[in-house]
């Protein structure tokens, strides 16, 4: 999918990018906080002082500076009344209604107004050989970040402080920031998929489930490993094997040409089939780039091609409410044959 693409199909005259990470895509520009407006012919950004400076050396678009002298409805008027264009593509899943209600009655001059929905998302599916390097480093600094960590975590140590030690190990290896909360969740909050890490103190005994990622060069990272800190029992055993094999089945099958939803069920059915299907409620992954979370999914109502170049994780559970869950999340980029697996962290069940 290219931006002539957008134009061509959507049948729009000019595009009105919102969405901060569709903004940074297409013009570089990394303040999030603006406007792209483009043509076939014009492309400028609308922003503010605090951006203008930095924005010059980001993009090559025409920056125009909105204040309250200047105000953006009367810019996106001069740029429409300029280029002559009617009708107007807009990012319908970013842009606020009220936002989107400002625009349309200030500017009689647009004629039709036509939601983008994700189009200009579907720019960013297929990573180029430069994202791709920047992927790889981001998951390198989680590789890293997460061996630095292991001989750190220990009984009496909170779930608060284990990330926060996770973290510095990742902003210390040149993380700009991290593509999500991080999830540090042991024993039995460990059955909660999206557990907030707490005061909770780890306990031998405990599953600890690490779900963590950073931001590098705008790119982010997403793994998830399951620890035992001490000896694991014969459950905890039990669970991680199937959830190891599940994912290890996907990472085996995953390659372009197939639907995700092909590859979310190679995993579902081990867990089925081992009795736990109910535990496993979330899709088996989902693409990254800019954005943490991207389509195409890996989930069983997403009938998308995988293609070459394509990120995905692949991230099977298991969940039992009262005793604790397993996550084994690894992230990979789709190639012809098969794929590459970003994430180099050891899977075998770890007994620290
Ligand atoms: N916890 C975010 C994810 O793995 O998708
Ligand atoms: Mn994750
Ligand atoms: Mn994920």
């Amino acid at each position: 999918m290219k931006l002539e693409d957008i134009f061509r199909e959507k049948k729009a005259e000019a595009l009105l990018i919102t969405d901060p990470y569709n903004m940074r895509y297409i013009s570089g520009f990394r303040g999030g906080e603006g406007m792209l407006f483009l043509t076939r012919d014009r492309r400028a950004l609308i922003t503010d002082s605090r951006y203008t400076e930095a924005a010059s050396q980001e993009t090559d678009f025409e920056v125009i500076e909105e204040n309250r002298g200047h105000r953006r409805t009367a810019i996106l008027r001069e740029l429409f009344s300029e280029t002559g264009a009617e009708a107007a593509g807009y990012e319908d899943q970013s842009l606020r209604c009220s936002e989107f209600a400002v625009l349309r009655n200030a500017l009689p001059e647009v004629k039709h107004w036509i939601p983008l929905g994700g189009s200009a998302d579907c720019l960013r599916r297929i990573k180029t050989p430069e994202e791709l390097e920047y992927l790889r480093r981001a998951e390198a600094i989680g590789d890293e970040a997460f061996q630095a960590l292991l001989p750190l975590l220990k009984p009496g140590m909170t779930e608060l402080e284990a990330a926060a030690e996770l973290e510095y190990q990742m902003k210390k290896r040149g993380a700009e920031g991290f593509s999500f909360d991080t999830i540090m969740a042991s024993g039995i909050h460990s059955s909660m998929p999206h557990a907030i890490p707490s005061e909770k103190k780890l306990e031998k005994g405990d599953f600890i489930t690490m779900d963590f990622g950073c931001v590098y060069r705008g790119y982010c990272s997403d793994m998830t490993r399951t620890v035992v800190l001490g000896k694991a029992d014969e459950k905890q055993k039990e669970i991680y094997g199937i959830v190891l094999k599940a994912q290890r089945a996907a990472l085996e099958l995953i390659r372009a040409g197939l639907p995700g939803s092909r590859v979310d069920r190679e995993a579902r059915e081990i867990i089925e089939k081992a009795g736990y299907g109910d535990c496993f409620g979330h899709g088996l992954g989902h693409s990254v780039g800019l954005y943490i979370h991207e389509e195409p999914r890996l989930s069983p109502g997403d009938d998308t091609i995988l293609e070459p170049g394509m990120i995905e994780t692949v991230e099977p559970g298991i969940y039992v409410p009262g005793f604790g869950g397993v996550r084994i999340e690894d992230m990979v980029a789709v190639t012809e044959e098969g794929c590459e697996n970003l994430t180099l962290s050891p899977k075998e069940l770890m007994e620290l």
